[in-house]
């Protein structure tokens, strides 16, 4: 009996298999690692369910009124009323929140808009109970808010147009009076920007001020306002005189603007 034990010849088919098979173990452990990996990272840049709805329940929660960002110098394009209406005015009156009068709610509606448009559009502008000044949007303008006010109203069987109040213009008389006693009381300060004054030729410290309305003006000019001396700190002179003086610079302010 021979012990004959066949010893495999090793063909170089076979070695090109072994070498093959010991490269693709380790090569398929690495490419399941890199995958694992490549995995995870995947995962983190995903945001789960979790974060998602806790987002959710913030904006949810949001307090009414928030203000976004604005760029002071973006040229300002008054928005239509019903982009008034949705930006600002239906944070409360969507749903009639602090018992603000609801959107389409003719009966809640119906009284306040007997009082006629001009009333309407000063408690908008001015505030009103719990109504904020200009819905709380101090950047609105008054065009904005008339015709977030007509859309409202309109929505409510109303049939507003969206117009401002038109001011009186001041007559070529008042003016004349004005700019004299402009000149006498006032220009020191005004003219120069002495102790804060607007400048009469600063449009843009002016235009906020403008906004407020000439009879806030009167009243600051009258009784004085931050820094600003009761009738130019002459109390010799007459509220009329002041008006007059207010107008005389408004208007050379609006005329700077032009
Ligand atoms: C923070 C909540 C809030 C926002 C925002 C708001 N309002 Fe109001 N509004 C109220 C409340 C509350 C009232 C009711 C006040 C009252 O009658 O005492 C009201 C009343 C009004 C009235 C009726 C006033 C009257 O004389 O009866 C008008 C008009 C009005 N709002 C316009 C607007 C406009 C336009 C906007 C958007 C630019 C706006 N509101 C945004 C709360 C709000
Ligand atoms: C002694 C300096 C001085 C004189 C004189 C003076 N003002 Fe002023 N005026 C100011 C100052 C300061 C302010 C406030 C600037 C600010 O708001 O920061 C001001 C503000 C104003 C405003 C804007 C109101 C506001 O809220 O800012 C008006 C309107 C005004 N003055 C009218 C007049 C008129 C009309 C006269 C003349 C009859 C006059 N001023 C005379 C210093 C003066």
């Amino acid at each position: 009996m021979s012990d004959h034990i066949e010893m495999t010849k090793t063909t170089p088919k076979d070695f090109l298999l072994a070498t093959l098979g010991g490269l693709f173990a380790p090569g398929l452990a690495i490419f399941l690692i890199v995958m694992l990996v490549l995995g995870v990272l995947a995962s983190m840049g995903k945001p789960d369910a979790a974060p998602m709805a806790d987002k959710a329940v913030r904006e949810r929660i949001q307090p009414f009124g928030v203000s976004v960002a604005v760029d002071p110098n973006a040229p300002h394009t008054d928005r239509t009323g019903e982009q008034i209406f949705n930006d600002v005015c239906s944070g409360c009156h969507g749903s009639g929140a602090l018992g603000s009068p609801k959107f389409k709610d003719t009966q809640a509606w119906g009284k306040r808009i007997a009082q006629g448009f001009d009333t309407l559009l000063t408690h908008a502008l001015n505030g009103f109970n719990k109504m904020p000044v200009r819905g709380g949007e101090p950047d609105l303008s008054d065009l904005e808010v008339a015709r977030g006010v007509a859309y409202m109203t309109n929505a409510a069987g109303a049939h507003f147009e969206a117009s401002l109040k038109k001011e009186a213009e001041p007559s070529a008389s008042d003016l004349a009076r004005g700019k004299v006693v402009y000149a006498d009381n006032c220009a020191y300060c005004h003219d120069t920007g002495l102790t804060g004054a607007e400048k009469l030729k600063d449009a843009k410290a002016w235009a906020p001020l403008l906004k407020l309305g000439k009879d806030y003006l009167y009243t600051a000019a009258i009784k004085g306002s931050f820094g600003g001396p009761a009738k130019g700190g002459n109390d010799k002179l007459s509220d009329a005189d002041t008006r007059t003086a207010v107008d005389y610079m408004v208007g050379q302010v609006r005329t700077a603007t032009k």
